[in-house]
């Protein structure tokens, strides 16, 4: 790679800019809403055309990298060989368009199958939390302190909400150990409360676009990530998703081993 970490962090904070601008330009006229799998997954013009922005710019950028995306502008991966970006345009859309609140917008960049810098924003707020290994982590322009190492009794778990009351990955098991938990509806703005110390953990189960922004953030702060039966992420596929401080990782794989990945009521809406 030519370009170092901090050039592209730079590059892609330019990025997240001017798609903050357009979203909010956006969200003043009606938005194009359509069901993909069910009426709580959505995506709208907005999904869209964010994404087709992202895709154009890292085209420009770095020609040769491969896209994973969620909206299908993106490549068919198969290899995490070189440079693969992950764009979530919109994360949380039902929460975009049923709160204009609460959503994300994120990019990670991965090379060979390690990270080189990620980004989440919560686009309301205005914040950014990014960088990567060589980096460090960062919101906004300050260097953001590594998170208190703590046990589940001491700090919050997010949760999905569904898998919660479907009784799966052990989560209602998790919640209950944990001192309280929370569901927010955008596994950006999960990621960004642990990322943040505010939240110990979060679990829900993801598609690769979901976690790959917070999964390099994670790893950067040491933080752990894996699955629930405590194994690497496939990058390239939906996981079960467990990122904590490393005391609540150990009590949560505990759990899971109890709890032996009950999956009941597969069949839910997400
Ligand atoms: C969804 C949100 C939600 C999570 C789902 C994701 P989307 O992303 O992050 O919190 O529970 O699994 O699909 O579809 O709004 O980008
Ligand atoms: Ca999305
Ligand atoms: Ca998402």
């Amino acid at each position: 790679m030519s370009l170092t970490p901090k050039q592209i962090d730079e590059q892609v904070l330019d990025w997240l800019a001017e798609a903050r601008t357009r979203i909010v330009a956006d969200m003043q006229m009606p938005l194009q809403v359509n069901e993909k799998t069910n009426a709580r997954d959505l995506v709208t013009n907005v999904d869209r055309e964010i994404e087709q922005y992202y895709v154009q710019q890292i085209h420009t950028l770095m020609p040769e990298a491969q896209i994973i995306s969620e909206e299908g502008y993106g490549d068919h991966v198969s290899s995490m060989m070189g440079d693969v970006w992950y764009i979530d345009p919109i994360d949380g859309t039902l929460n975009f368009v049923e709160q204009r609140a609460e959503f994300a917008t994120m990019l990670a960049l991965y090379h060979d199958g390690e990270p080189v810098c990620a980004w989440i924003m919560d686009v309301m707020q205005n914040d950014i939390i990014h960088g990567g290994p060589a980096l460090g982590v960062f919101k906004n322009n300050a260097s953001l302190p590594v998170p208190m190492n703590k046990v589940l009794a001491d700090g919050l778990m997010v949760v999905s909400g569904a898998r919660l009351i479907a009784n799966q990955m052990g989560l209602p098991q998790v919640s209950q150990q944990a001192l309280g938990f929370r569901v927010y509806g955008s596994a950006g703005i999960s990621f960004m409360h642990v990322l943040e110390g505010r939240a110990i953990g979060y679990m829900s189960k993801m598609k690769p676009w979901d976690f790959a922004p917070g999964a390099a953030l994670a790893k950067s702060f040491g933080l752990m990530i894996s699955d629930i039966d405590g194994e690497p992420l496939n990058m390239l596929l939906s996981n079960s998703v467990v990122v904590s401080t490393p005391n609540a990782h150990e009590q949560i794989m505990r759990i899971e081993k109890q709890t032996n990945g009950v999956e009941a009521g597969t069949d839910i809406r997400l």
